[in-house]
């Protein structure tokens, strides 16, 4: 008996990546002599509602601008990737971009997203199954900071990494030539990375974007001490510490720290941490470009940059690249 299922199935391909040791990482951080927390624990449930309205801020020019960059580019965006394209997203966090881009695309042959996280990942894939019957969509479990191999994929003319958000700032230079490197691997020959790209612009509108009046990206800023206190039996005073965001021009990037207002000490999982007066913690970078900058990180990461769009300021950029041999695959 056949029954055409209207929907999509989704086909998991499973890696096995071992789970982020939370615990371990955040007693790591915390024992250095300048102490740090990773950008990737912001993002709890609450974490996750804060960002939402962070991209809503008047200050946070980001997400309006990289949406508005698309709308307009999308067809030189389309003709640029051409049809039958595999979409490759590293991170299924940004289901709206994704759909937009689907949406517009000639007749994309597949979508791929690629998270360490199995139920983030199955919640993109199946809600995106739902709306794209026809579309071949393959969830890969897998942690995108190491390379990784895409199962057979059906009939794709390419394979193109979708990569928006000026996510790649968190990174720092050489781990972002790491992940172009990945992003390269998993393209394959003929491969292509649409990417956004936060740009340096003038101190005050980024330390703004950062410091946005309403308070919401320090409240975000300060969720990870209570994320902290909830899930590693900590007891983190989240009064005693604040938000800091400054840019640091000489390495282009924003700076995020928690500053403890007081020397104190504070327990977690067992141990003590202990802070000096006006200590700090880093908790995020935010790297922002010049497109001279950008394209040499490219060239590392074996792509070159075919197509930019950007605003009418030329504060963001949407970025089309193909790996640097996607013309030679004979070479
Ligand atoms: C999600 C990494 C692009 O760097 O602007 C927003 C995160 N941090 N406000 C960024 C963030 C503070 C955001 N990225």
């Amino acid at each position: 008996m056949s029954d055409p299922s209207p929907v999509a199935a989704v086909r998991l391909v499973d890696y096995h990546p071992p789970p982020a040791d939370m615990r371990a990482e955040v007693l790591q951080g915390l024992s250095r002599r300048r102490k740090a927390l990773s950008p990737k624990y912001f993002y709890d449930a609450r974490g996750s509602r804060l960002f939402e309205r962070i991209t809503r801020l008047p200050e946070y020019y980001l997400t309006r601008t990289e949406r508005s960059i698309m709308a307009a580019g999308m067809g030189q965006m389309a003709d640029a990737i051409g049809p039958g394209a595999a979409v490759i997203e590293f991170g299924s966090g940004s289901s709206t971009k994704i759909r937009y881009l689907l949406d517009h695309l000639r007749s994309p042959a597949a979508y791929v997203p690629v998270d360490i996280s199995r139920s983030h990942l199955l919640r993109a894939a199946e809600s995106l199954a739902a709306d794209h019957p026809g579309l071949d969509i393959v969830a890969v479990c897998a942690d995108f900071t190491r390379p990784f191999d895409l199962p057979p994929l059906a009939a794709a003319r390419r394979r193109l990494v979708f990569f928006p958000g000026s996510t790649i700032g968190n990174l720092t230079h050489d781990e972002s030539v790491q992940l172009l490197r990945v992003m390269n691997h998993v393209a394959g020959a003929n491969g292509a990375l649409l990417i956004g790209v936060d740009m340096v612009k003038d101190t005050a509108t980024l330390e703004a974007a950062y410091n946005d009046a309403a308070g919401v990206t320090a409240a975000f800023n300060l969720n990870l001490l209570e994320r902290i206190n909830h899930e590693l039996r900590a007891d983190f005073d989240t009064h005693a510490f604040r938000h800091r965001a400054v840019y640091n021009a000489a390495a282009g990037r924003i700076e995020m720290y928690l500053v403890s207002q007081s020397a104190q000490r504070v327990r977690l999982a067992g141990r003590e941490i202990r802070f000096a007066a006006g200590e700090s913690i880093l908790t995020e970078y935010s790297h922002k470009y010049t497109q001279a900058q950008f394209a040499e990180l490219a060239a590392r990461g074996g792509f070159v940059i075919r197509h930019q769009w950007t605003d009418a300021q030329g504060w963001f950029s949407v970025q089309f690249l193909e790996r640097a041999d996607a013309y030679c695959p004979e070479a």
